[in-house]
């Protein structure tokens, strides 16, 4: 299946997600030539325009999306791109897409970027018209459905035309350098494996924490809600990542068997294990920001935080708790997993007065890229009143360490790989079902038990439930 696509189809060219990141990936990829020089990329959504309408569109977005020191490059890039108005609701309407696109025998790369209810007949539309022949990957970006069912329902659409192993399931996270950096810090280091697991680590933290609020998805976010729209995906693969077996290589296959079968060992969470909130008016950085119902313009059950206790039930983590917590308008935006380490079996200086603390280890994901590692140091001195210890921090920043080396966004890698055919950082079907699998049962459980969110200020850590649902078991969060 070795092609990489001289064609790119973009479904919801004029969206969201294609102004602020897809078209400025392009364009960077395109800017230091990892793209080949005749790729020619065609735009499609319901929005009417020519191929220099959505060029003067496509424009307008990069130079308000892309940095500075890139912006040179708009200008060559603008050429590869045409466009065809579509509606995708219509699969009779793709001769005409397939018309503008040509010849696809050297391969096709489409990224799918479009409502749930559209992915039926625009795959349709794809088989009609002979857009998916067996030179055509297709990239699916969230959110691929919203339940089990429906997500099943989905895949087996996709699957009529296009087998497993050209279709590519987009988790932004997974192309996150920080993320990759986590199969690095665990398989290419001898010193953490022997202690990764539940005779050493106490608990693991993963934290996603946004200070935004409905930034104007009010239709998508109030239908989803925080479990739907970030545990599902993002968090459960963060949680997959560092709770895998070694994989065999760094293959598609190797990463993706690992992964799944942590999934697959979820306990399904009882009442007590879960707990959801929503904001209220408050204050982030110093300025006033409305509340979710306010934002919202009614009232609404909807969950904008969510902590879990999870738990996997295997014999490397038997009674290693995973807390999770991510939320909208919290204090600060931070992405961040804590391995809390075990104490010592016995403190020697404990004779001595000296306390010892366990050790972390804090991966930070984002804004902050670094690993970090308390470690315990003797305060210096004659110790004439007793031993001091304290906890010193070894601090790695990525950014420093690496500082030559081009930061690239997440969407720079995945729509090369895309391109190229690398399925390593896309989600496997069987990884989304698992993942659903799980979110379901939470979100029955909810509704068998009547839960409805608990408010928290904007600017706070969520519900004062959420720190309860540590502190029962002598956690604190990480803050
Ligand atoms: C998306 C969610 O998948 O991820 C958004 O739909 C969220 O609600 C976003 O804001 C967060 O992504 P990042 O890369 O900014 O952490």
């Amino acid at each position: 299946m070795a092609f990489i696509a001289d064609k790119l189809i973009l479904f919801g060219a004029t969206g969201d997600l294609a102004q602020r990141m897809v078209l400025p990936s392009l364009c960077a990829l395109d800017a230091d030539h990892l793209v080949a020089r005749d790729l020619k990329i065609i735009g499609t959504a319901r929005s009417e325009h020519d191929d220099a309408g959505f060029r003067a569109f496509a424009g307008a977005a990069l130079e308000k999306y892309l940095p500075e020191d890139r912006k040179a490059a708009i200008p060559a890039f603008l050429e590869r791109l045409s466009y065809q108005t579509l509606d995708a609701s219509d699969p009779s309407g793709f001769a005409v897409l397939a018309a503008k696109a040509g010849t696809v025998d050297d391969g096709l790369a489409i990224f799918l970027s479009t409502a749930p209810s559209l992915f039926e007949p625009t795959i349709k539309g794809l088989a009609a018209s002979g857009l998916a022949s067996d030179k055509t990957r297709i990239g699916l970006e969230k959110p691929l459905g919203t339940d089990l069912g429906s997500s099943c329902h989905i895949n087996d659409a996709v699957s009529v035309a296009f087998p497993e192993e050209r279709i590519f399931r987009i988790d932004h996270y997974l192309g996150k350098e920080t993320v990759q950096n986590l199969l690095a810090l665990r398989f290419a280091n001898v010193l953490f494996e022997p202690l990764w697991n539940a005779q050493h680590i106490d608990h693991v933290q993963i934290t996603v924490a946004e200070t935004v609020g409905l930034e104007g998805r009010v239709g998508f976010y109030d239908g989803a809600g925080a479990l739907r729209d970030m545990v599902q995906n993002h968090m459960l693969q963060l949680l997959a990542l560092v709770a895998m077996e070694p994989p065999h290589s760094y293959e598609a296959a190797s990463i993706r068997d690992e992964k799944v079968k942590v999934l697959r060992a979820l306990r399904l969470p009882g009442e007590g294990d879960s707990v959801t909130g929503q904001y209220r008016a408050g204050a982030i950085s110093g300025a006033a920001v409305p509340g979710y119902d306010d934002e919202l313009g009614k009232d609404s059950d909807t969950e904008t935080f969510v902590a879990i206790r999870a738990h996997i039930d295997n014999w490397r983590w038997k009674g290693v708790p995973f807390y999770l917590r991510t939320g909208k308008r919290l204090p600060e935006r931070k992405t961040e997993i804590v391995i809390q380490f075990k104490a010592v079996p016995h403190s020697i200086f404990a004779g001595k007065g000296a306390r010892s603390e366990p050790n972390k280890l804090i991966i930070g994901i984002q804004p902050r890229e670094n690993i970090g590692l308390t470690v315990m140091a003797k305060i210096p001195g004659l110790d004439r009143g007793g031993i001091r210890l304290r906890e010193v921090p070894l601090d790695i920043s990525m950014p420093d360490a690496f500082a030559g080396p081009k930061k690239r966004i997440a969407y720079e890698r995945l729509l090369l790989d895309l391109i190229e055919g690398d399925q390593t950082l896309f989600v496997r079907r069987d990884e989304v079902e698992a993942q659903w699998h799980w979110i379901d049962a939470i979100r029955e459980g909810w509704g068998e038990h009547g839960v409805v969110p608990k408010t928290y200020t904007a600017g706070s850590w969520g519900p004062s439930a959420a720190i309860a649902l540590a502190e029962r078991d002598g956690v604190t969060w990480h803050e």
